[in-house]
């Protein structure tokens, strides 16, 4: 293959992933006027928050639910994925800001980042801080997340760890209702 067609690979690629995004986008914005047009503000409030049942979510494995029109990822991780993030030290990181708005002046220590003090229930927005992209769940260098589309690495906290990226997979606001039960927004 030459140069020139490995140069146009990498744009089409990019192309795809780029039109993927703006569709996601559209979706969502053509979605909110109807809601505003037809309905008084408690359904709106209604609508921005959303109950999510976990119950059937094995450890090491993730639920990718829609939410506002964006992915959001809720992960249940393993002993071996908290201790490894447990284990990083702030130096290590790229943000070291938590980017969670359920502590928003807390640091990005992984048990600032959990819904729980044992750090199983990770949930994070599915959306690559770059440029938008849904990133890659059980993948990339550090065990997380990993975003193909310009290659950043999250960890096991969906902490920026190699690549373009500038901040970590933030943290939406959320909370357990019960054992299993977990409200977005
Ligand atoms: S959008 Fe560029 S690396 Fe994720």
């Amino acid at each position: 293959m030459s140069h020139a067609d490995d140069h146009e690979g990498t744009r089409r690629d990019f192309l795809y992933y780029a039109t993927a995004g703006a569709g996601a986008v559209t979706a969502g914005a053509a979605v909110w006027p109807l809601v505003t047009q037809m309905s008084p503000a408690a359904d709106t409030r209604a609508l921005a928050s959303i109950l999510v049942d976990v119950a059937d979510v094995a450890p090491g494995t993730q639920l990718t639910v829609k939410w506002r029109g964006k992915p959001v990822f809720i992960r249940r991780r393993t002993p071996e994925e908290i201790q490894a993030a447990r284990d990083t030290a702030l130096t290590d990181l790229v943000d070291v800001n938590g980017e969670n708005a359920n502590k928003p002046d807390a640091d990005a220590a992984d048990a600032n980042r959990t819904m729980d003090e044992a750090g199983e229930w990770l949930v994070m927005m599915g959306v690559c801080t770059h440029l938008g992209c849904v990133p890659l769940g059980n993948a990339g260098d550090f065990g997380g997340w990993f975003c193909p589309c310009h290659g950043s690495h999250y960890d096991t906290a969906g902490r920026i760890r190699k690549g373009p990226a500038p901040r970590n997979l933030p943290v939406p606001v959320a909370a357990f209702t019960d054992e299993t039960t977990i409200k977005l927004g």
